[in-house]
């Protein structure tokens, strides 16, 4: 299962945290970012509409890969599963939660910013995780200081990566992709501005990919 979630998100390259407000806007800024090259989605459970916008995500652009974002629970574990998401990501990792996560079918990253959080993901069989909040958390230092004592822990860096250092993440060698909502500013979701974040992925992903 963590050869999977890591062969995911290393194919991801960039996984936009996508944050909507209006039911309607889920499927245009899906299409809009799989438009850029950008395929590999994380919904986050952060507004009334998600549950319903990642299910329309699902059903409407068959190209996306959906995964569910801000996971706190076993509750939202559940939820993610049964609405199709290919993936569950966590900011953190609470003991209930990595219970439940070990028991789940759903390949899933929990969130780490403290060695002892790792730890704890670690002893529940979960070496892919996401680093978060990134840059707040002491950045690429941080990041190589828990390389030191946890080489095998491979991660998608979240919270502060933007289109000015996510080349310099993904330089790092236990960093899988990088995550971030820049790809998918509000101001355009809400100004339906979908060929100008189509027109960012693709400049990303050039970069990027390179
Ligand atoms: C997340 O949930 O992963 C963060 O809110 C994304 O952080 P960013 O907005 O700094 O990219």
């Amino acid at each position: 299962k963590q050869d999977q979630i890591a062969e995911l998100i290393r194919q991801a390259t960039v996984i936009p945290v996508l944050t909507i407000e209006r039911l309607e806007d889920a499927v245009p800024l899906a299409k809009a970012l799989v438009a850029g090259g950008v395929r590999t989605l994380e919904v986050t459970l952060r507004t009334a509409v998600a549950v319903e916008a990642a299910r329309a995500i699902i059903a409407g652009v068959p190209e996306a890969i959906v995964g569910i974002g801000t996971i706190l629970n076993g509750d939202d574990l559940a939820r993610a599963e049964a609405l199709g998401a290919k993936f569950g990501i966590s900011p953190g990792a609470t003991p209930e939660l990595l219970t439940a996560a070990a028991s789940s079918r759903l390949p899933f990253a929990p969130g780490i910013a403290t060695a002892s959080e790792l730890m704890q993901a670690l002893a529940h069989g979960f070496d892919v995780v996401k680093f978060f909040p990134a840059e707040q958390a002491g950045g690429i230092k941080a990041l190589r200081a828990l390389a030191g004592p946890f080489p095998q822990v491979r991660v998608c860096p979240t919270g502060g990566v933007s289109e000015a250092n996510a080349a310099t993440w993904l330089a790092e060698p236990n960093v899988l992709a990088v995550g971030g909502s820049w790809l998918c500013p509000a101001a355009d979701i809400r100004a339906g501005n979908w060929a100008g974040i189509t027109a960012m992925c693709v400049t990303a992903m050039k970069t990027l990919k390179a």
